[in-house]
């Protein structure tokens, strides 16, 4: 994960100037805008993203070529319903020179499509956000692959399969939704894994059978 480095020790003149310099180049370029500071493999992702799902960016809030970034992406927005389709960024990693995508809403927008491979690019995500669309396909094991999550909703779309064991590896998950799906099968019994999950809507997910006993761990669910 991300750290914080601490000044650095007195160097030499030669290397203080060196780094003064680069510096100065930094910050122009960050003043200037210019930089593109977002994880390149990130912008690469969420275009690919975008263009399967047919997703547009409303009046420019955000940019999703060159800094997406930028706009809202920085802001305190990202849940409005005026910012839809919306990211949030965490700018601070490297010193605060690199920005990592964080959250991911594209919620109530009617899109169809499945979850692409690539969205596996967006390592830290914290929020995803793809509830009442059209969504369809089986959830990818790797979505049990975002160790920040916290918020997972899936809900009102049209996913199938079964629900896979592997999202009982969220451990900082607080709320998941997977309500009005087409999934088959039943509950995975590491579900109860996620003993930081506060709200758990399952209504008409489509999974069946028994609830397993060892939900019986979520000891700290307020909605279900
Ligand atoms: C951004 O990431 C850093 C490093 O992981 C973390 O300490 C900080 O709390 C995050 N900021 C926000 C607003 O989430
Ligand atoms: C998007 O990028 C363009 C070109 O770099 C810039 O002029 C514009 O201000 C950016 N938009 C936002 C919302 O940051
Ligand atoms: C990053 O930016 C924040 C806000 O501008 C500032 O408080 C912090 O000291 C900066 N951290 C580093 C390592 O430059
Ligand atoms: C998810 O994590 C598993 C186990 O660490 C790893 O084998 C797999 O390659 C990861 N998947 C992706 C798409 O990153
Ligand atoms: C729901 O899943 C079943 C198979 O489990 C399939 O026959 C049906 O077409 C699916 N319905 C929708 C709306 O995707």
């Amino acid at each position: 994960m991300g750290f914080r480095s601490k000044f650095p020790p007195p160097l030499p003149p030669s290397s203080s100037k060196l780094i003064t310099f680069l510096v100065c180049i930094m910050l122009f370029h960050t003043y200037n805008g210019q930089t593109l500071r977002t994880d390149p493999s990130e912008v690469r992702a969420l275009n690919t993203i975008f263009e399967r799902w047919d997703v547009q960016i409303p009046r420019n809030l955000w940019n999703i070529s060159g800094e997406p970034c930028s706009g809202t992406a920085l802001g305190p927005d990202f849940d409005v319903d005026y910012n839809n389709p919306s990211i949030e960024c965490n700018c601070t990693f490297d010193s605060n020179t690199t920005c990592h995508i964080t959250k991911l809403k594209v919620s109530k927008l009617n899109r169809q499509g499945v979850i692409p491979q690539e969205l596996a690019a967006l390592t830290y995500l914290a929020v995803l956000k793809i509830d009442q669309n059209a969504f369809t396909g089986t959830l990818p094991p790797f979505l049990g692959n975002f160790s920040a999550m916290v918020v997972l909703s899936l809900a009102h779309n049209q996913f199938s399969g079964t629900v896979p064991k592997e999202l009982g590896n969220l451990k900082q998950l607080n709320m998941l939704a997977i309500s009005s799906n087409n999934f088959s099968g039943s509950l995975p019994p590491e579900l109860g894994n996620l003993v930081n999950m506060q709200q758990f809507y399952l209504d008409s997910c489509g999974a069946g059978g028994e609830i397993p006993p060892t939900f019986a761990n979520l000891q700290n669910l307020r909605v279900m």
